[in-house]
């Protein structure tokens, strides 16, 4: 299959979205933009438009697919219900980064949930992304555009490197806003768990509704979404988290960089810009994430920051720490599960 690989303009706008509401119609993959990461969408009520989604990214089975919606109102065919809870996170977060997980009803494939009967949706916040939903009027199942493992494309010339050949169609529409995947969260008795740390924070669900709100961190819970059980991120070289106050840990870096280079090993480096001079001996196998003062930079950097090294010839990428609170927590659970092995 011939991939097209189009840039969104405002002259081409509508022509690619015909085009792209055509083949999601007649069960092909496109890959467009979201406002988190670039997502491979499937008409999600089209089974074998579905599998074609796990075949292409060589996904298991077992991992459950986020459907897209138009408008609130489609979760009536899809949900069993919802509650009160979700629909005050509806209120404030959709459209954006926020999934939520839901009771499915009969009619949506065990397909798409990975063999659960619950089903995670979201309304993304692009423009693209939600006229396309509104033109084909079906929920598109997509999970990021990038072969299973690795980490998740920002770009369209990323979802191209990974998928040319298995997709019809990626809709071009520059660096994703935020970078990181949306936040997922669950209901369950008395609290709100969240399953994968995202830009939606914490704080701000806290914000919004009267239960305790926890990261899931019990297996149990984390079990019940798959996704989190398999290598993620990964870029093709080791990945080393280095901790330290801002105050230091550039140096720190630095002395644990030479280490390494002393024993023959190349190391990359992705850091604050702050600390950019320091890492000067280490160029061109520097990379900078941004200004410490800016999570929202930092997180729209980090799976580009990973995938910088997958084309340099590094055996090592050290990485400063980031304070785990607000965007920080996302940005370093991706970090965490980059450097697990
Ligand atoms: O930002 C995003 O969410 C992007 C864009 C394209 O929308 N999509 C994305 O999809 O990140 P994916 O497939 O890479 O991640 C889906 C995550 C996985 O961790 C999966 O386990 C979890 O959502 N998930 C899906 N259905 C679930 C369910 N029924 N219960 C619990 N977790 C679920
Ligand atoms: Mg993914």
């Amino acid at each position: 299959m011939k991939t097209k690989n189009l840039k969104l303009t405002a002259d081409n706008r509508e022509e690619i979205l015909k085009e792209a509401g055509e083949v999601i119609l007649s069960g092909g993959l496109v890959v467009f933009p979201t406002e988190t990461v670039y997502g491979l969408g499937a008409n999600a009520l089209n089974e074998s438009a579905v599998q074609k989604i796990f075949l292409a990214k060589g996904r298991p089975s077992d991992n459950p697919i986020i459907l897209h919606i138009g408008d609130e109102s489609w979760l009536d065919d899809l949900v069993e219900s919802v509650s009160g809870t979700q629909q005050k996170l509806i209120d404030a977060f959709w459209p954006g980064p926020l999934t939520l997980i839901f009771k499915k009803k009969e009619n949506v494939s065990s397909i798409v949930s990975g063999g659960l009967d619950t089903i995670a949706i979201r309304m993304p916040k692009n423009s693209f992304a939600l006229d396309l939903l509104k033109k084909v009027g079906v929920p598109i199942g997509a999970p990021s555009a990038n072969i299973s493992g690795k980490p998740s494309a920002t770009d369209a010339n990323t979802a191209f490197a990974d998928l040319s050949g298995q997709v019809s169609l990626i809709v071009d529409d520059g660096f994703s806003n935020i970078g990181l995947e949306s936040t997922v969260v669950k209901e369950d008795n008395e609290n709100i768990l969240i399953l994968r740390a995202g830009s939606v924070t914490k704080e701000m669900i806290e914000g919004v509704v009267s239960k305790p709100v926890f990261f899931a961190t019990k297996k149990e819970d984390l079990n019940s979404s798959p996704g989190t059980k398999y290598r993620h991120y990964a870029p093709k070289a080791k990945l080393q988290i280095i901790a330290g106050d801002s105050e230091n840990i550039g140096e720190n870096l630095l002395k644990i960089a030479n280490e390494n280079l002393k024993n023959g090993i190349r190391v990359g480096i992705l850091g604050t810009v702050e600390n950019m001079n320091i890492y000067k001996g280490f160029e061109p196998n520097v990379f900078s994430l941004g200004s410490k003062n800016d999570m929202l930079q930092i997180s729209r950097n980090v799976y580009r920051g990973l995938r910088f090294f997958d084309d340099k010839d590094v055996d090592l990428i050290l990485v400063e720490a980031f304070e785990e609170k607000d965007l920080g927590v996302a940005v370093m659970d991706r970090f965490k599960k980059a450097s697990a092995v």
